[in-house]
């Protein structure tokens, strides 16, 4: 034996006892039934994977609200489906105009580029989204195959609220619409179809609440059209739609499927239409809001302005003298709780998404924010935000929050 085997450590030592509460920008926390899907493995082809497939996409069309049946489950980050759209609509030759707001709008950027689209970037003016009226300009200007965006840009705290509009004013002008709804699918109205969406993008580990590495892309007929008028050699092979479709749409084998994860985003989807999409909406927004409202009350400022804030994700100015990277520690180590901070920008993130608005979730990550802060050293109102907080969360009897 050449080799000896590495002294081993067990999972238990590394892993904490006590799960911490993930209310970062995802993942978020998923339901013990979707935990239990995710813990069974069965052939990822046959009669028993066909009928999970086809209601994933049953379900999907409805979290999309399209009537499309080219519904496809990637095997791989939210990223990985972000890359499916982009390599699948563009390549030389094609156009494309890149509304880049931060991170993950930005990441649309790297991609295009990289598979030699003719690439325009439109940026937004800081911390907001790009305009309607600058995307309005740059298309009378020229003609684009594409236009990209994201619904909720995670990295700073923003949502681009003129998105049916933008998507409108795409249509008029003859560009595909590709819409990133990695964190705002299912927790704010997204009309794929009404709105004139091209290719929708859905991450599992946030909007959905199912687990990370299971993605979900929802593609219109012209999008396909597109995709089937390609004469070009697709450079990926994994990631080709028109491949991904024989297992999605013809049930046969592309690449052994990650079944755990498809089953566990079936249970996900499953619980989102027993839910119903209204419902949810108003759980996410009646949750998001509270959460504000308890952090401005308690004496902390929001980093975007209400016009312009993404309620799945909401932003906070680390205050002054402290560090973010500080307040996170004291709120895992002490509280169990986590939260995220951001890239380069001296904020923390409370996500907003999924199982993560619930009433208990809530008071326990106000009240870890409030006394991590208090330790380092700022004077805040923790009690009168926690009141603020329960003031504002309408537990009616139909339980929309709890
Ligand atoms: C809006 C948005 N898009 C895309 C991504 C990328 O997701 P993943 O890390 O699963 O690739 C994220 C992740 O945070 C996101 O928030």
């Amino acid at each position: 034996m050449p080799y000896s085997p590495p002294e081993t450590q067990h999972l238990d030592s590394i892993l904490p006892t006590e799960p911490l509460l993930l209310m970062g920008a995802g993942p978020v926390p998923i339901t013990h039934a979707v935990a239990r899907a995710n813990g069974v493995v069965i052939n990822h082809l046959g009669e028993t994977m066909d009928a999970v497939i086809s209601n994933v996409k049953l379900m999907g069309r409805y979290a999309f609200q399209t009537v499309s049946d080219k519904i496809i489950g990637v095997s791989g980050p939210a990223s990985a489906a972000m890359e499916m759209a982009i390599t699948n609509l563009l390549w030389p030759g094609r156009s494309v105009l890149a509304l880049s707001m931060g991170t993950f709008s930005g990441r649309m950027v790297e991609m295009a580029e990289g598979v030699g689209a003719d690439v325009t970037v439109l940026k937004s003016a800081g911390i907001e989204p790009v305009r309607a009226e600058q995307v309005r300009e740059a298309l009378s200007k020229n003609h684009y195959d594409v236009i990209t965006m994201a619904q909720g840009e995670t990295s700073c705290g923003v949502e681009m609220k003129c998105l049916p509009e933008v998507a409108r004013l795409a249509k008029e002008h003859g560009a595909l619409v590709v819409v990133d709804a990695v964190c705002t699918l299912t927790t704010m109205p997204m009309q794929m179809d009404e709105w004139g969406v091209d290719a929708a993008i859905a991450g599992g580990q946030k909007g959905l609440s199912s687990i990370p590495g299971v993605s979900l892309i929802a593609f219109s007929e012209n999008a396909w059209e597109a995709i089937e008028s390609r004469k070009e050699r697709q450079p990926h092979w994994c990631l080709d739609a028109l491949r991904a479709q024989t297992f999605w749409g013809a049930q046969q084998y592309h690449y052994t499927a990650p079944v755990p994860g498809i089953l566990a985003l079936h249970e996900a989807l499953r619980q989102i239409c027993e839910e119903t999409l209204p419902v949810r909406f108003e759980r996410h927004r009646v949750s998001s809001i509270a959460l504000q409202s308890g952090i401005e009350t308690m004496g902390l400022k929001l980093f975007v302005p209400i016009k312009d804030r993404l309620n799945s994700v909401v932003a906070i100015q680390t205050p002054k003298d402290t560090e973010s990277a500080q307040i996170r520690k004291i709120m895992s180590k002490r509280f169990n709780v986590e939260v995220s901070g951001a890239f380069g920008l001296d904020i923390l993130r409370i996500g907003q998404m999924g199982e993560q608005c619930r009433s208990h979730n809530l008071f326990k990550v106000l009240y870890a924010l409030g006394m991590s802060c208090r330790q380092q050293g700022v004077d805040l109102d923790v009690s009168l935000g926690m009141a603020e907080l329960e003031r504002n969360l309408v537990i009616d009897p139909e339980n929309l929050v709890d």
